[in-house]
């Protein structure tokens, strides 16, 4: 008599894309999923990854060591459906020998059309156009009216230039911008050179910049790099874009420097207690606000839950991940 085959316990913490469950699924494997469209408590979460060979997660579910030791030490790996990382304690997993890995890549240019979209919104005023209409307010056409400041021949400083950073470059040339970025490390020089764009330090580019994108990981050495200080240094016409991560600014601040007049405006995808807002953002026409939608398309999520699958698959087959973190 053959041995029986136990198949691992694969746990999808959020609902994702059908496409990422057949992956799954074709591989044998029989993914316990969550169905709904809202988040499981952290309760319920607690209780689904007990046993767990391979734990499949949204960004909206905090892995610490509290839900590792839920999951038991059978756990091989945490697969994020998401390129940012920051819901996930990547000590403890490595403590632990549990492997973690995220989805790079697949969601580059959604989030950087959504980065050139934000700077075009709050620059041109657009969305606060767009609620004059809505609002019924009387409106004319006029010289003065509703002014906005252009972009062409204008500096973005980007703010961690990896593939994000550099395809919202790309996208901010094609509109007339210079571009001029920050980052631990140089970037290939057929690109900046592509580009035309220069590494400076970070004091530098907030002086220079018109608009300041911010693409870097979210991490302890990123926590409120944008910050009191820094809006000091930016110009007063300039505008913050952050379709990366909310901690990376210190949101108050922000509101501060909005209030002061310190900077024009600021473009937020991301918010530092999502999904709670700063009240202080929430009546200001000089900012726009978007329900963190960078990597929002259809194809984007499927793209996104195939590769957390192909990841998990690897893993339970004793292959490498593809997109491991670290
Ligand atoms: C989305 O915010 C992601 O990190 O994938």
């Amino acid at each position: 008599m053959g041995r029986v085959k136990v198949t691992p316990r694969i746990v999808v913490t959020g609902k994702i894309p059908n496409a990422g469950l057949e992956v799954l699924r074709n591989a044998g494997l029989n993914p316990q999923a969550w169905s709904q469209d809202t988040a499981m408590t952290r309760q319920e979460l607690l209780q689904q990854v007990k046993g767990a060979e391979i734990l499949v997660t949204l960004l909206t579910e905090k892995v610490d060591g509290e839900l590792l030791d839920a999951a038991g030490s059978q756990l091989k790996a945490v697969c994020n459906v998401a390129v940012g990382y920051n819901n996930i304690d990547v000590a403890a997993c490595k403590a632990r020998g549990v492997t973690v890995t995220n989805t790079p890549g697949v969601l580059t240019d959604a989030t950087a059309d959504i980065a050139l979209a934000l700077i075009l919104m709050v620059t041109r005023r657009l969305a606060e156009g767009e609620r004059v209409i809505r609002g019924k307010t009387s409106w004319q056409w006029g010289m003065h009216y509703m002014l906005g400041a252009g972009i062409t021949n204008r500096v973005l400083g980007v703010v961690g230039m990896g593939a994000i950073g550099i395809a919202t470059a790309r996208r901010a040339k094609a509109c007339g911008m210079s571009i001029i970025y920050f980052s631990r490390s140089e970037i290939n020089a057929k690109i900046a050179n592509e580009l035309g764009a220069s590494k400076v330090s970070l004091d530098e580019l907030l002086a220079t910049s018109d608009v300041v994108s911010i693409h870097c990981p979210s991490n302890d050495s990123t926590h409120h790099l944008i910050g009191k200080t820094q809006f000091e240094k930016m110009k007063n016409t300039a505008f913050l874009i952050n379709t990366a991560r909310g901690p990376i600014v210190d949101e108050q601040a922000l509101v501060d420097a909005l209030r002061n007049h310190e900077i024009a405006g600021a473009g937020l995808d991301v918010f530092e207690f999502e999904p709670k807002i700063n009240a202080g953002l929430l009546d200001r026409d000089d900012v726009v606000l978007i329900p963190h939608l960078g990597s929002a398309t259809t194809e984007t999520r499927n793209a996104m839950a195939v590769l957390a699958a192909d990841n998990a698959v690897a893993i339970v087959n004793g292959r490498a991940p593809l997109t491991p973190v670290g």
